[in-house]
């Protein structure tokens, strides 16, 4: 498959980073349209998402087609240059939908129906649902296959549909069967003998619904592996058809960050092109490093190459508490720096901010104050700004020495009650990881347990909760072939099926981490903490006995755990049985990524100055407010601004340089006048 700036660059044009958003002009009368187009060139944008929501306008009833709108559109859009990344509406199906199929309509836990009137009120099981939007897909992937404008399909929109109804009490046990072929396979992998519940015919097996007490939590994790499954079943059905249409050109759907809901390596492998929609709030000072974070998973996920941003808000959101406008630079900011994690695309929710409708509230890359607006104004700088960076940059790869381990599996067998502590959260957890490193300036990768390591320097796994004896295999041949491991406390203390390993954590980790036995869990409450001797442990601790030969790097001090091991290494392979607090943890990290010859992208950055490398270019970002000045060793040109450095390089607030390096200047030959 071609790259996304190969299909959807318009040939003899430079590469380029794609700039746009969702458009939804059906929301507004024909006569603003080419007011859009108009303030779309303005800006630079040279892509929009048609169609994300517009199933009731194509198909305003069963089997009708409207489609003239929507040619003129894709003509218009055409004629200003600018390429369509074209939506199946199927993640708002029409009232007609449901009032002729209430079948189509999902169930919640209670049994409590979803009606329509809002949106992504589809069971992911319903035939009918999905016969409707096989139909719909089919003719729109018929009518524009063959127009120019068209450059990319993007199927659905967020799949996040979960549905505890007899639609999916159904599918989940066809997926039952095929997963564990018998009842009694499945009696045993989720432990039924446990609170009397045993199977004894395939029609009593159902979706996790509303319960007296605690649920039986390998139910819960199949249900959970299900449910990412059935959408993706939704997703590659409406992929085939667009692709039989148009086998040349990359179909992506859009995924929430870091979201819990889909296991997001099994989905990406199904991609052509990986993208993502981000949200961070304006005002949480560690948006950055989370920015960082996502822009990492989704390379990841997209196998290092480029992605994109699919979404992102010009301002201020509508669905916090309190939803706070991004100060002036901070849009650009946050654009530059997914493009310095390796993005091609810049794509904003939405172009046009609505005047009605749920989301009106809702920034857009143009507001209700129109074209003297501020945000519009950082609109067009952004796009003045990727057009002058695009083609040195687009197609330019980022790669690091470090990689985190992470896995969907972990995080739905992890974050369930009756745990020895509420307070676990996965994602928060892999998020003070990354961050450690984000601090230290070293840049990271994330994989899967089960992914060929070897690339890589040191790898490390914050909260593996489930292993599988794959992924310990992987683990241990990557430890045993040179690699250093650093494992955060609970991982690999369960089997495929959630099933404790006997010892508490499977024997061959233990072995390979010093651990000789693993007594007990002392978790630490809101404001609890340990003493570690040099830091202190958040979150929690461990009573565990090191095997002969393991090294006590950092002890507990006091209490029950004194003189216990807090980091443990054995070799190359180490285990940290707290949380450290965040500058202690960045610093063992720092430590071991040293010793392992993981090096950070530049020394000596003031706070808040974060140092990527894409490709040959060396990108600043700024995530402070006030002026810093960064020390920066060589000759660079910044082409956002075309300076040539002298050693140091000033960034105003929310500042950014994307640096190329300069070779030393020619020495003028004898009798040349310099
Ligand atoms: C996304 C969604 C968009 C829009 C946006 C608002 O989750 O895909 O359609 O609702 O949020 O932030």
């Amino acid at each position: 498959m071609p790259s996304l700036d190969d299909v959807t660059r318009p040939p003899g044009r430079p590469p380029r980073i794609l700039y746009g958003g969702d458009w939804n002009p059906e929301q507004w009368p024909e006569e603003t349209w080419t007011e859009d187009v108009r303030l779309m060139r303005r800006a630079g944008v040279d892509s929009v998402t048609l169609g994300v929501f517009s199933w009731s306008r194509i198909e305003p009833a069963p089997g009708a087609r409207e489609f003239g709108w929507l040619d003129r559109l894709m003509d218009l859009t055409h004629a200003h240059g600018i390429g369509v990344v074209l939506a199946t509406p199927t993640s708002s199906p029409p009232p007609w939908l449901g009032r002729l199929h209430p079948e189509t309509l999902p169930r919640d836990e209670d049994g409590r129906t979803e009606w329509w009137g809002s949106r992504q009120h589809f069971s992911h099981s319903s035939e009918a649902y999905r016969r409707y939007a096989a139909a719909i897909t089919e003719d729109l992937a018929a009518r524009y296959a063959d127009h120019p404008a068209l450059t990319m399909w993007h199927i659905n929109n967020e799949y996040c549909t979960h549905d505890w109804g007899d639609e999916a009490a159904r599918t989940f046990r066809r997926w039952l069967r095929h997963r564990y072929g018998t009842l009694d396979a499945l009696n045993t992998a989720w432990g039924t003998d446990f609170w009397s519940q045993r199977y004894g015919d395939w029609a009593e097996v159902l979706p996790p619904r509303r319960a007296h007490y605690l649920k039986n939590p390998a139910h819960v994790l199949d249900f959970r592996r299900y449910t990412s499954d059935q959408l993706l079943e939704c997703f590659r059905a409406e992929r085939d058809i667009v692709r039989r249409h148009t086998p040349h050109l990359p179909v992506t759907t859009n995924f929430m960050p870091f979201w819990s809901g889909q296991d997001g390596w099994a989905w990406a492998a199904e991609e052509d092109v990986v993208s993502v929609d981000v949200y961070p709030d304006p005002r949480d000072p560690a948006a950055g490093a989370y920015n960082a974070m996502i822009g990492d998973l989704t390379r990841s996920q997209a196998g290092g190459g480029p992605w994109m941003v699919m979404e992102q808000a010009a301002g201020a959101v509508n669905w916090r508490g309190v939803n706070h406008p991004k100060p002036y630079g901070l849009n650009r900011l946050w654009a530059l720096q997914a493009v310095a994690h390796g993005a091609d695309a810049v794509c904003y929710f939405q172009w046009r901010q609505s005047r009605q409708g749920a989301e009106k509230f809702h920034s857009g890359m143009l507001g209700h104050t129109g074209e003297r607006g501020r945000v519009f104004q950082e609109t067009v700088r952004v796009g003045q700004d990727l057009a002058r960076i695009g083609p040195r940059v687009a197609g330019g790869r980022v790669t690091a020495d470090i990689a985190v381990l992470h896995d969907w599996n972990s995080w739905w067998a992890g974050d369930q009650d009756g745990k020895p502590s509420r307070r676990i959260d996965h994602a928060e957890i892999v998020r003070a990881w990354h961050r450690a490193l984000w601090d230290a300036h070293l840049p990271v990768s994330f994989a899967h347990p089960h992914h060929d390591l070897g690339a890589h320097r040191l790898v490390l796994a914050p909260h593996l909760h489930l292993l599988d004896d794959r992924a310990v295999t992987n683990l241990l041949g990557y430890v045993h072939g040179g690699g250093t491991l650093v494992c955060g406390f609970l991982t690999g203390i369960a089997d495929h099926d959630d099933r404790i390993r006997p010892g508490g954590m499977d024997a061959r980790l233990r072995d390979l981490l010093g651990i000789d036995l693993l007594q007990e869990w002392w978790p630490l409450d809101v404001g609890e903490h340990v003493d570690c001797g040099t830091f202190r442990g958040t979150l929690w601790s461990e009573e565990l006995t090191p095997a002969p030969g393991a090294e006590t790097v950092a002890a507990y001090r006091g209490g029950e755990l004194d003189g216990l091991p807090a980091v443990l290494r054995n070799g190359r392979a180490w285990y940290v049985s707290t949380l450290p607090e965040p500058a202690a943890l960045s610093r063992l990290l720092a430590g071991v990524a040293r010793e392992a010859g993981a090096r950070p992208v530049l020394d000596g950055l003031p706070p808040g100055v974060e140092a990527v490398r894409r490709g040959d270019l060396l990108f600043l970002l700024h995530h402070g407010r006030d002026q810093v000045t960064v020390p920066l060793p060589g000759c660079h040109r910044d082409l956002l601004t075309g300076a040539d450095t002298d050693g140091t390089l000033t960034l105003d607030r929310y500042g950014v340089a994307v640096l190329e390096e300069r070779g030393p200047e020619p020495v003028p030959a004898a009798g040349e006048r310099p």
